[in-house]
């Protein structure tokens, strides 16, 4: 027994210097010291040791033990710090690397040109007014001259909520809000954008867009200024050698009505295939506001005129950048949308 206490101090003191990492003198352990390990095979024999002998046997089990007790001690801290500093090695971090660079924002081109628009109109005066997306069928047609089964409702393909309310089809009741707010006082100058609905879905209509409004009341305003007005304009936005250009139209809101077009952005006025070879494309609606629309909203027309416009957002920005499908307004694809990067 003497003899194997001593192999086991040997081969054991080996056994754990011999250990690469921490499982390995867990395992180590387990075979010398655990239940099951060699130090408990070898007690099992205390038995057959004559009692006289047992207390020489008994110091040199300890002495072992303890020496075995030991090393495991020292050897686990060493594989820890080892194990540490591997870690911390795999873990360094190269403060000198250039960081990630963040992708850069861009503003959307509906806001853009919306922005555009707004700049353009403050700096004639106007004030920038807002109006709900859900309105009354009141506001989006009978205050604007469109009476229940007026044919001219069918110009536009209505969401109906209800039998009352609308999602607004135009920009043109924020028109009458504003005029019964302000009512009769003049000069009123006021432009709002906003989105509108119509059930309407191809390459140049979507269900949901964005139009301007623009609306002046005042003492003797004329066509000649609605004019002006659409040309300087068309100017600020296009370019200086812009022109616009009406034809007569109808709209129940206004009389008399026009359709505005502008020089064609794809030739300058030459005629191609995005004007129909006409050197013009149509941009807005605009009259004088209509007597009997500014009656219901407050004024009175033999004091007061007035004209309005309005004009789809989404359109212009195709014009102004050359974007042949309205969808990709509304797709949010950033390979179209990192196009317009920078700020406005
Ligand atoms: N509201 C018309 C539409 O959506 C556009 C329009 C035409 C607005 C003439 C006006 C106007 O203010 O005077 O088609």
């Amino acid at each position: 027994m003497e003899k194997q206490l001593e192999q086991l101090a040997r081969q054991g003191t080996e056994a754990i210097e011999q250990a690469s990492d921490l499982n390995q003198l867990e395992q180590v352990r387990l075979d010398l010291l655990g239940k099951k390990g060699r130090m408990t095979a070898i007690l099992r024999q205390m038995g057959q040791v004559p009692p006289e002998q047992r207390p020489a046997l008994g110091a040199l089990v300890n002495d072992v033990r303890n020496k075995l007790e030991e090393g495991l001690a020292k050897r686990q801290q060493q594989l820890s710090r080892l194990e540490m500093e591997q870690q911390l090695a795999a873990e360094k971090l190269d403060v000198t690397l250039p960081g990630r660079r963040p992708s850069r924002g861009a503003v959307h081109p509906i806001s853009r040109v919306c922005r555009q628009i707004e700049d353009i109109f403050l700096g004639m005066g106007y004030s920038i007014e807002e109006g709900p997306d859900i309105e009354s069928d009141y506001y989006n047609f009978v205050a604007l001259n469109l009476p229940k089964n007026h044919p001219a409702r069918d110009m536009q393909d209505t969401f109906y909520i209800g039998e009352e309310m609308v999602l607004r089809t135009h920009t043109s009741p924020v028109q009458v809000r504003t005029m019964e707010r302000l009512a009769p006082a003049v000069p009123l100058k006021m432009i709002c954008p906003g989105r509108v609905y119509r059930k309407d879905d191809d390459a140049t209509h979507s269900p949901m867009f964005f139009q301007v409004e623009g609306l002046v009341v005042d003492k003797g305003i004329s066509m000649a200024d609605l004019k002006g007005t659409l040309q300087l304009f068309a100017r600020q936005m296009f370019g200086e050698k812009q022109q616009v250009r009406l034809r007569p139209s109808y709209f129940p809101f206004t009389e008399p009505s026009a359709e505005v077009d502008i020089l064609c952005t794809g030739c300058g006025g030459k005629g191609c295939r995005m004007c129909s070879h006409t050197g013009w494309l149509e941009i807005l609606g605009a009259g004088m506001v209509h007597p009997r629309v500014l009656e219901m909203s407050g004024y009175d027309p033999r004091q007061v005129t007035g004209f309005a416009f309005g004009m789809g957002i989404d359109r212009v920005a195709m014009l102004k950048y050359g974007i042949t499908d309205i969808r990709h307004l509304y797709q949010n694809d950033l390979r179209v949308l990192e196009q317009f990067e920078g700020g406005m």
